[in-house]
């Protein structure tokens, strides 16, 4: 490709995007393809050949979009639903025009300097102390990972020089989660070699919080037995019902036992930037680190997570290795932060550059006006959901997902109303409209109602309202069929 032709494309694409955002209503939500339907399209071996743009644009255009689960869509109210904002999209285009690395601080200082300053921004606008650090990462997965290995790191246990196998002086390291905490803090146990089994799950009460007096139980037996405590995740926004952990009295108990506790607000931790929403982060600075993901819930196109620490030296000390090809003069002089010391990866995207751009586009006030937008819209859907006789509310709605299935009068079987909820988000989700995801609370097939996308309005979430009430007068009448 050369650049005229580059040039020429490169407008023709960002008209088409443009297009794309202004109505990603002409697509299906949730792609209709059946498994294998895209790469029977595609050619097994590579070209051998360079191929045409126009020939790469059409099979983009008519096979891979075909493909796509519209993310972008309004109707999108699965999982997490998120937003890659226009100006989002523009830095990604930026970013990968420069392809740098950062590395190191010399390997692209503004990608270093702009990260600490955004980090430093969003940590403002969430209300937290200046204590903390941050680190972009790529998903709250790694960022998760990352302060389990700060806070086995802070065990001074060696484990950095010495391993984990083979030691007859390491107790078992114990790390405490609840029975609501997302998969991929187990994730990070496992991968970081402390075994699925020592993660131990802290039952939640009625409002699916983690109770801490259970905690301190399981800390105090643990210690009984000869392990070691060390690590407790509390989350704020959990994935199945967002809801928030008791952080202050989780602190209190941490700071008793001498823990490293985490705070995982990847979802919920961005509607602090609300002030009437900010008591959902009480506690949070008493903890070790914390993590939200601006790739969720603001604006900013995947991925992008940022991980906070308190203590920034003892993730340091858990990473930082140096070998001499990447000393430097103001390495030496520790005039600079160099990121790859905080994390697994060595190579960086410049991920900053697409946070800065959505933070001075929205402005505090526009990111308020969004998330509020998307707090009031979850309101207005639980209370169509309590008003209805044919449906049940199952979680409290602190943020903006609810939780809730269809429950006719008259039918009690919970096998029955589990077929029936699956069945009724099945016949939403294949009209092409809404795109909804489940859960299982207490053995409840729950549907989630996820609102996190700019271009949703009530509109939208009144269409998957009527749709949900079509599906179970369907479902009625096909029984009295029956
Ligand atoms: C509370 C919470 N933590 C962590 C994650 C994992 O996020 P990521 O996909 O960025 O790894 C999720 C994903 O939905 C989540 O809801």
């Amino acid at each position: 490709m050369n650049l005229e032709q580059f040039r020429q494309y490169g407008h023709e694409m960002i008209d088409w995007i443009a297009d794309y955002l202004s109505h990603p209503e002409r697509y299906p939500v949730l792609s209709p393809t059946q498994p294998g339907e895209i790469k029977g399209q595609l050619p097994s071996a590579p070209p051998e050949q360079p191929e045409t743009m126009a020939a790469i644009w059409q099979d983009f255009q008519q096979i891979i979009l075909s493909g796509i689960t519209h993310w972008n869509h309004p109707g999108f109210m699965a999982y997490f639903a998120n937003t890659a904002a226009p100006p989002g999209i523009l830095a990604e285009l930026l970013a990968a025009a420069l392809n740098v690395n950062g590395m190191l601080w010399r390997t692209s200082p503004a990608a270093t300097e702009l990260e600490e300053v955004t980090l430093d921004w969003l940590r403002q606008l969430l209300g937290l102390s200046d204590e903390w650090q941050g680190v972009i990462t790529d998903s709250a997965s790694m960022s998760s990972l990352l302060a389990i290995a700060a806070a086995r790191e802070a065990t001074n246990l060696a484990v950095r020089t010495l391993g984990m196998s083979g030691r007859d002086d390491l107790p078992r390291l114990r790390l405490y989660i609840s029975d609501q905490t997302h998969s991929s803090v187990e994730k990070g146990a496992i991968t970081l070699g402390l075994g699925q089994e020592n993660a131990i799950k802290i039952p939640t009460d009625e409002q699916f919080q983690m109770r801490p007096e259970l905690l301190e139980a399981a800390i105090q037996a643990d210690i009984n037995a000869g392990h070691r405590p060390f690590f407790v995740c509390a989350t704020v926004g959990t994935t199945s019902t967002t809801s928030i952990d008791p952080v202050p009295a989780v602190a209190e108990i941490t700071a008793r036992y001498g823990l490293w506790l985490h705070v995982d607000g990847a979802y919920g931790g961005a509607a602090a930037i609300l002030p009437e929403m900010r008591h959902i982060l009480a506690g949070t600075d008493k903890a070790d680190s914390f993590v939200v993901n601006p790739h969720k819930w603001l604006l900013t196109p995947l991925d992008c997570s940022t991980l906070y620490v308190r203590r920034p030296d003892i993730l340091k000390n858990a990473f930082s290795i140096l070998p001499e090809y990447l000393r430097s003069a103001e390495t030496d002089a520790q005039a600079v932060i160099n990121y790859m010391d905080y994390g697994v990866q060595l190579g960086r995207r410049f991920r900053a550059l697409k946070l800065w751009f959505v933070l001075r586009s929205y402005g505090q006030s526009g990111l308020q006006q969004f998330l509020r937008h998307h707090i009031e819209m979850a309101q207005t859907f639980a209370r169509w959901v309590d008003e209805s006789p044919q449906f049940e509310r199952l979680a409290p709605t602190p943020l903006s997902t609810v939780c809730f299935r269809a429950s006719p009068p008259g039918v009690e079987n919970e096998e029955t109303l589990n077929a029936l909820n699956e069945m009724v988000m099945n016949r939403v989700n294949e009209r092409g409209q809404v795109f909804l995801s489940h859960t299982k609370l207490r053995g409840r097939y729950t549907l989630r109602l996820a609102i996190g996308n700019l271009f949703t309005q009530e509109s939208h979430i009144a269409e998957a309202w009527a749709q949900l009430q079509e599906a179970v007068g369907d479902w009625k009448i096909e029984r009295l069929r029956d």
